[in-house]
């Protein structure tokens, strides 16, 4: 582990006085137009995402400059951002009172609102807007209400994809963990909080469309940040990186959810009246959170975790069984046996830190000021657009040993737990709390737990599995090709 760990995140990054030497901050943004189309070239085609990063890294020998971030002309209006790629600097970026949230959820862009019913959901607005404080309070509370059936839904969830990974592999077939993921991922969510099955026959049924019709009207949303999604770089550009994909497109993938979460989620839309939401506004955040936010990152996160579980290894397997094992009492993997699965808890923080599910975050000076990174101090303008991509954040040297390096026992021990402040997956620090006045990720808690009980759900069935990965990026598709049953 790092030997000495002089960052504080969030108090770091804006110093009062700084004694580092001021440096203009490094780097241009080309041309009008040019500039920011010869970075998009370079993101997505020529350099790649790490590559882009680094490579400017070590052209300017600074971890704070200035670029264009996709997808620019004609999308954006202004792609031009101060990147900021190290611990210190990075938690600017959280500082609400130094920068503000609005409209920059998904970056120099945002979708039309005709995604979300008309309505600017929560993740696009300020602490500083009331409908900020109502919304995120209500998902708190619903969250809270549905508390105790989160466990349970998700154990009943992954067990149907369970049973036909196994019965796949009996009959000389793959388990399909990436399309299984959409389906156990999606239904639990609604299950828990809908209190009803959205797989089940019946009125508004989604039968097994609902994960994948999330991914579909998500997918527009993102399109213009979008790269390694298998298709040719050149149709990839032009159809998604170029123009905005209009909503009619995944209109009846919408309908569907929007539908089921007005007939079912009774209980969370009359919690949502009763404290001052309109009814509609209250529908179109809870499809965005559930359909979205949960969702779409359960569905990064879960093959993630176990891509990197198999990439450490057998033994690693084998030592997560017999922890599992110890810690689960009557078989029932529950939140107590979850708080007694030190090497578990370490390997799922390991997961956050290596490879964030949402790596981009993004915030706008509302003032002047001083920002530092390990080497210099930088002056920012206010209006200016702050951008970080944490994977190379939470591979600060400075920070993490062998960061480069997945360590599943890194956040083991007295030493280890020192540096779970350093994970900011959720948009703020591993250690703070998401409240009403940050925007730190409102279901951090339970992406946590969720995270943990997945992998206990795992290692209480399976000794160790073989997966097989095929393709990358987003075009990635995961396979069990053998489960050995505990
Ligand atoms: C915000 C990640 C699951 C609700 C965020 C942000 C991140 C994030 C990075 C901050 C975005 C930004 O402003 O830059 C994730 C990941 C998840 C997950 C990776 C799963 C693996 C959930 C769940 C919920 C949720 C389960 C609740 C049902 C929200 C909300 C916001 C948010 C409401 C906006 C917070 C605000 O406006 O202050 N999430 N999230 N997320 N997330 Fe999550």
């Amino acid at each position: 582990m790092a030997s000495s760990l002089p960052i504080s995140p969030v108090t770091a990054a804006v110093p009062s006085k700084s004694n580092l030497p001021l440096r203009n901050i490094p780097g241009d943004y080309g041309l009008p137009l040019i500039g920011a189309l010869k970075d998009r070239l370079d993101y997505f085609w020529l350099q790649g995402e790490e590559k882009f990063y680094q490579s400017r890294i070590e052209k300017y020998q600074s971890t704070v400059f200035r670029v264009n971030m996709p997808p620019g002309p004609t999308i954006a209006k202004d792609s031009r951002v101060i990147c900021v790629l190290d611990q210190k600097s990075f938690p600017i970026l959280f500082d609400v009172e130094k920068c503000e949230k609005k409209d920059i959820f998904t970056g120099t862009y945002m979708p039309d609102l005709s995604f979300t019913s008309g309505y600017r959901v929560c993740p696009y607005l300020d602490p500083s807007e009331d409908r900020h404080t109502k919304l995120k309070q209500w998902c708190f509370d619903v969250l809270a209400k549905n508390g105790r059936n989160f466990l349970p839904e998700f154990h009943k969830a992954i067990d149907e994809s369970m049973v036909l990974w196994e019965k796949d592999i009996a009959g000389g077939k793959r388990g399909d963990v990436s399309g299984e993921v959409k389906q156990f991922a999606f239904n639990f969510l609604f299950r828990a909080i809908c209190h009803h099955d959205p797989a089940a026959p019946g009125p508004g049924s989604l039968g097994r469309d609902g994960g994948p019709g999330a991914s579909l009207w998500a997918l527009p949303q993102l399109a213009p940040i979008a790269g390694q999604t298998g298709l040719p770089h050149v149709v990839e550009e032009l159809a998604f990186h170029t123009v905005s994909l209009p909503s009619i497109l995944v209109k009846g993938k919408y309908d569907a959810i929007h539908n089921f979460v007005k007939t079912y989620a009774t209980e969370a839309l009359d919690m949502a009246e009763a404290s001052g939401i309109e009814r509609n506004d209250a529908i179109a955040n809870l499809v965005f959170f559930l359909g979205f936010n949960a969702y779409g990152g359960f569905n990064i996160l879960f093959p993630e975790v176990v891509a990197f579980i198999q990439s450490a290894g057998k033994d690693l397997m084998h030592e997560l069984h017999e922890e599992v094992k110890g810690a689960v009492t009557d078989g029932t993997v529950t939140l107590q046996a979850l708080e007694n699965m030190p090497l578990l808890k370490s390997v799922v923080y390991e997961v956050f830190r290596f490879k964030p599910p949402v790596p981009y975050q993004y915030a706008r000076a509302k003032t002047d000021f001083i920002i530092e990174n390990h080497e210099n101090s930088f002056q920012i303008k206010k209006n200016e657009l702050l951008y970080g991509f944490q994977p190379i954040v939470m591979h600060d040297p400075k920070v993490f040993d062998n960061p480069d390096e997945f360590v599943p026992r890194r956040f083991m021990g007295p030493e280890g737990q020192k540096l779970i402040k350093y994970v900011f997956w959720s948009n703020g620090p591993e250690t703070e709390k998401s409240t009403v006045h940050n925007k730190q990720c409102a279901g951090k808690d339970l992406v946590v737990t969720m995270a943990r009980a997945f992998v206990a759900e795992m290692f209480l069935r399976y000794k160790d599995y073989t997966l097989e990965i095929e393709g990358a990026g987003n075009a990635a598709k995961l396979f069990f090709t053998a489960l050995t049953k505990a």
